[in-house]
């Protein structure tokens, strides 16, 4: 039986890697999901919106602009989910049918244990232990998401895959303008955390069931989102911000019951170990659902590795050129010395790597996970071919010399 499950698993999976290459139009060079769904699912099915702006968009609205971040962050971080959430929560998120703009998937997150599912496209995140959530919480519960990137944003991730054989680092630089959007969505029941009530739910394939029936439902729990700031410049020239679920809070519909949590656009470089008031992360004053803070109070969401921020982790995106030697870890360790620590809470700036012999991937995660499955996905023997080979004579990624990076989680 459970050699039957995993053969039919396998199967389904070699026509998801097979897929692309009867594809028709090169606007869909990269597969939606782990699996395709099973016979018989009528259900909700994931696609991957990969038709990328060919030439730069416009800067379009930016109705953050409005707002100083620094002094009305709960203004400014409002107006950036208000956009994002324009057009999209009226089509569940099913992005092909936003018919105010356009909104992108990175590609390869399909890939590996933690891939994309195919019902929402839901890759998994770390696990929220007990206690975590909510005083209530008995048991540890899976999270998975899934996030989108704008058309300016889009338009980056374009450009680095256009050449689907061989991702081109040297263009990951995301113009400003450029918005992504994450869904956190929690397989933790309201009856180990009342605060889901009400909640946005969906039902999605992360226990990888081969039959077509009810899939486990999971409650939308927190909202990322991350903007390239041109006001942000002298620190990291992006902002992240995040959005807490509160079924408690006043709002029509569950989108209406987001709560900011705070924002940064800094890593407070120098107030690591000082005990001093942060000046670049600032923390929704009237939050009602308590929070796990990052490290020395700095932002992250609920589902986080406190000893990490937003941006601490984010800044590590990046990629060798030589794919031989391994990543980085995406947050310093327990014992970290100060100068470790250092090191991870410095402001770096949009387009400049962490490690100086490495390749920037600006601050994007899915960029650097991409890469990273692509790149694993090939294996270590495979020599660059055709465009590939091309590729790596101008400087893009050689895999022919072993592949010794993996993908990064949330716990780092
Ligand atoms: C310990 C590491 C870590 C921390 C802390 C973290 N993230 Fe991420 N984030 C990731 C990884 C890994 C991905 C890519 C994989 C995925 O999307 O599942 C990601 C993806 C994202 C994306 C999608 C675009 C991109 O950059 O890849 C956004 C937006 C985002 N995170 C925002 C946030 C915000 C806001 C916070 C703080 C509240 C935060 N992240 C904290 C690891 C982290």
């Amino acid at each position: 039986m459970v050699e039957d499950q995993s053969a039919a698993r396998i199967f389904r999976a070699a026509i998801v890697a097979a897929s692309c290459f009867f594809c028709a139009s090169a606007s869909a060079q990269f597969p939606d999901a782990h699996d395709p769904p099973p016979a018989g699912w009528t259900g909700p099915v994931f696609r991957l919106k990969q038709d990328y702006p060919q030439t730069l968009p416009s800067l379009g609205a930016r109705p953050w602009m409005s707002f100083d971040f620094r002094t009305q962050p709960n203004e400014y971080i409002k107006a950036v989910l208000d956009y994002a959430l324009e057009g999209n929560k009226q089509v569940d998120f099913v992005v092909q049918n936003n018919s105010t703009r356009g909104w992108y998937h990175a590609p390869w997150m399909h890939a590996g244990a933690a891939g994309r599912e195919f019902v929402r496209g839901l890759t998994r995140e770390r696990s929220s232990r007990p206690g975590e959530l909510h005083p209530n919480q008995t048991g540890t519960w899976e999270n998975w998401a899934v996030s989108v990137y704008n058309p300016r944003g889009g338009f980056t991730l374009g450009q680095v895959w256009k050449d689907p054989d061989a991702p081109n680092p040297s263009v990951a630089k995301f113009p400003v303008g450029s918005v992504s959007i994450k869904l956190i969505f929690t397989e933790a029941p309201v009856s180990q955390v009342p605060y889901l009530a009400g909640s946005v739910e969906w039902q999605a394939d992360i226990n990888r069931a081969n039959n077509a029936g009810p899939r486990p439902t999971l409650r939308l729990l927190q909202v990322d989102v991350a903007v390239r700031e041109s006001r942000a410049a002298s620190t990291t020239g992006w902002v992240f911000g995040t959005f807490v679920y509160d079924g408690n809070a006043p709002g029509a519909t569950p989108w209406d019951r987001l709560v900011p949590v705070g924002l940064m656009w800094g890593n407070d470089p120098t107030r690591v170990r000082t005990a001093q008031a942060l000046q670049q992360t600032k923390i929704n004053a009237g939050l009602q659902i308590p929070q796990h803070l990052g490290f020395e109070k700095r932002l992250n969401g609920p589902v986080d590795n406190p000893r990490s921020s937003c941006l601490s982790c984010h800044s590590t995106a990046q990629i060798q050129n030589d794919l031989s030697r391994p990543s980085r870890a995406a947050i310093p360790p327990a014992n970290a010395t100060v100068q470790t620590l250092r090191l991870y809470f410095r402001n770096i700036k949009s387009g400049t790597p962490f490690d100086a012999n490495a390749l920037s991937l600006d601050y994007s995660l899915q960029l650097q996970n991409g890469i990273a499955n692509w790149a694993q996905a090939a294996g270590p023997s495979s020599a660059p071919r055709g465009a590939a080979a091309a590729g790596a004579a101008r400087g893009r990624l050689d895999r022919s010399r072993g592949v010794n990076i993996r993908p990064v989680g949330r716990d780092g």
